[in-house]
């Protein structure tokens, strides 16, 4: 099987295709399998020349920390959630998610999610919640890893510009819930950097990996 990954050495540096061999078990993760590509004193791509190892990120490895999100046969992924046995071809291609900045290889710095958190003041603090708490689907928005493959597919989502994405909205969501006191400040910025420029494509909720539901977090914000 080839595995074709899209590698960066530093910030500064232009990215480059590199090629390897795997010849395990395709019953693994693609998180596994690169660990087994990078496993040795020798790192060696499919010339058999010597390289560095492929750096990427992870954590849990089960699907809870988000840190292995990356675009796997051009559709955004967890690397620790997806098997080779599911993908198709004898082909793999890696890279590293494109709305974010690379970092080394396959990872990306993703502070911007927290960093639009902080300059919006979106935080529960005091715990002041609605009497009508639907749990179900708070438990549910609660479970957001903050990986980026919403913003990653999202046809709105420009880094740099006010619209902050369904991970934005997410959060709205759960802190509007949770503290009333702070309703009136999240509807302004949820309708300045999410509900005025979302066109409703809603292809985050076909990636996240914690299918969190975009829409009904929209329609309890929008009700109000
Ligand atoms: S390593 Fe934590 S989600 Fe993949």
């Amino acid at each position: 099987m080839k595995i074709k990954i899209l590698r960066q050495k530093t910030p500064e540096t232009n990215p480059y295709w590199e090629c390897f061999e795997y010849n395990g078990t395709k019953e693994i993760s693609v998180a596994g399998m690169l660990d087994q590509l990078n496993f040795g004193d020798d790192i060696l791509n499919d010339q058999g020349l010597k390289t560095d190892r492929i750096g990427w990120d992870c954590s849990c490895l089960q699907g809870v920390c988000g840190a292995c999100a990356m675009v796997i046969n051009e559709v955004p992924a967890l690397a620790c959630e997806t098997f080779l046995k599911n993908l198709k071809g004898e082909t793999v291609t890696l890279r590293p998610l494109r709305k974010f900045p690379v970092i080394h290889d396959l990872i990306v710095d993703r502070s911007i999610i927290h960093e639009n958190l902080k300059i919006t003041d979106i935080y529960i603090g005091e715990y002041n919640p609605k009497a009508d708490e639907d749990h179900d689907l708070q438990y549910t928005a609660a479970k957001c890893l903050k990986c980026g493959l919403c913003l990653e597919v999202c046809p709105n989502y420009t880094v740099g510009k006010s619209f902050f994405g369904a991970v934005y909205a997410n959060d709205c969501y759960l802190v509007h819930e949770r503290n009333t006191n702070k309703a009136k400040d999240i509807h302004v910025s949820y309708a300045k950097h999410f509900g005025n420029a979302c066109s409703k494509a809603l292809s985050c909720m076909e990636v996240c990996p914690v299918h969190i539901s975009s829409l009904a977090s929209m329609s309890k914000l929008n009700r109000v």
